[in-house]
């Protein structure tokens, strides 16, 4: 547990009512920062999301050289240096409990001049790093883990890149980035094959700094040896935000809200789709665009949801929203199931067993599988749950809170400031009884 037990109460019951806008999008904000310290000019970043993850992407970057003014409501102006600019910093980099500060910028770093360290805290200590040595290594970068392939990660620099052509695993955006990124410094062209679409913000973003990319069905491939042009970036509001907000309001009576300019990429709605298809009542409203990503204002409201079983298909779309959809399914008639997430195992924490524990802590049936869950709608009881440091396990925990039948208490929620330092104001202004308190 971190140092301070932040806990956050719950009261039984209730619904949701009224609009917010939820924080800009963490992808987004971490891969705006990072391109704009390695492009040519002065880029704007409108509407980043000041939580602990990006911010130590922006730290990173102060500690190799980049000037970088903000955040301030939002605004960071980012002085780039130029794709050769970066200055070997002072000492490691820590990055928090930020897996995509890790696994990006071991790409982006690999092919620098200088020697560098990546560290993070407990649970990004934990985490497996090989899906991104390994690949890197074959293009001829140099970086040492621990036995286990966890970080830190070391990284030799002085290492002349060449492209290769990687067929992924797994759909991962973070090592689709990562290896982009280091393609950017390599001879020839980097190719990524993914099994299935993952998040494309970094494509989308390197063409809006001007760099080409190239795709063709589930390859994308840059050509190395190109520069970046500095621009204006609009942060769309983060669809893993607004989707415990959904969650709350479609397993709740007489809520109707309003998530207003929220990014919704097509790599990104598995929440909305797997939703829709358990009834739920969500329309989209001012369809638009902000930057290179589609936006919209997104209106939820309470509805009886069925339970269903989750198309494989989807699972990158909504990775980093099922412990909300496992609340989601909780509050359903009936089965859930899901198949095809064993990723889920190795995130901040492993997301499978922590919400099946928390689940079955407040009264429902919940079977952890080896890539998966089982879990059978019911009548959500109060209690005492963990979130294991996992920012997205506590906020869905929050979101029980709405259908129990007495206070829901969750323990170690210090890490909701990573992506959503607003959370409990959001909710209170959305007519939720929930409070911080810190032990
Ligand atoms: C992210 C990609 C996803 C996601 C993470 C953010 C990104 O990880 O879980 O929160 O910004 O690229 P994987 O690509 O490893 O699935």
């Amino acid at each position: 547990m971190s140092e301070n037990n932040i806990v956050i109460t719950v009261a039984a019951g209730g619904s949701l009512k009224g609009q917010i806008q939820v924080p800009g999008d963490k992808s987004i904000s971490h891969r705006a920062v990072m391109l704009g310290s390695l492009a040519d000019g002065v880029t704007e970043i409108h509407g980043f999301l000041e939580g602990d993850d990006p911010m130590a992407t922006l730290q990173a970057f102060r500690a190799m050289g980049v000037r970088i003014e903000g955040p301030e409501r939002g605004h960071v102006v980012v002085h780039g240096v130029g794709l050769h600019g970066l200055k070997q910093p002072p000492r490691p980099l820590y990055l928090g409990n930020s897996g995509t500060s890790m696994r990006l910028l071991s790409g982006l770093l690999a092919a620098q001049p200088f020697d560098i360290t990546l560290t993070g805290d407990e649970s990004l200590s934990g985490r497996p790093m090989r899906r991104v040595t390994e690949p890197l290594a074959a293009m001829g970068a140099r970086i040492g883990t621990s036995e286990e392939g966890t970080p830190p990660l070391k990284i030799s620099g002085g290492q002349q890149l060449q492209g290769i052509d990687y067929e992924m695993p797994v759909a991962s955006a973070q090592v689709k980035s990562c290896l982009l990124l280091a393609g950017l410094y390599a001879t020839g062209r980097t190719c990524v094959v993914e099994p299935g679409p993952s998040r494309d913000h970094t494509e989308r973003m390197l063409q809006g700094f001007g760099y080409a990319v190239e795709r063709d069905g589930n390859k994308v491939c840059v050509q190395g040896g190109g520069a970046l042009q500095a621009m204006r970036i609009e942060v769309p509001g983060d669809i893993s935000s607004a989707a415990f907000f959904m969650v709350g309001a479609a397993i709740s009576e007489d809520s109707d809200v309003l998530l207003k300019n929220v990014g919704i990429n097509p790599t990104r709605i598995g929440v909305i789709n797997i939703l829709r298809q358990m009834g739920a009542d969500i329309t989209l409203e001012n369809e638009n665009e902000a930057g290179a990503e589609p936006v919209a204002d997104i209106r939820v409201r309470g509805s009886r949801l069925q339970g269903i079983t989750i198309p494989e298909q989807q699972v990158p779309l909504a990775i980093d929203e099922f412990p909300a959809l496992f609340v989601a399914a909780a509050c359903a008639e009936g089965e859930t199931v899901l198949t095809g997430a064993r990723e889920l195992r190795v995130k901040e924490s492993d997301r499978i067993q922590v919400m099946a524990d928390g689940l079955l802590k407040l009264g429902i049936d919940a079977r952890p599988t080896e890539d998966g869950i089982v879990i059978q709608g019911g009548r959500i009881g109060g209690g005492t749950v963990d979130s294991h440091g996992d920012h997205r396990i506590a906020m869905a925990f929050a979101m029980a809170g709405l259908r129990a039948s007495s206070p829901v208490v969750i323990n170690d929620c210090a890490n909701v400031k990573t992506s959503f330092p607003d959370f409990i104001e959001c909710a209170w202004r959305l007519g939720m009884t929930i409070k911080e308190t810190t032990w």
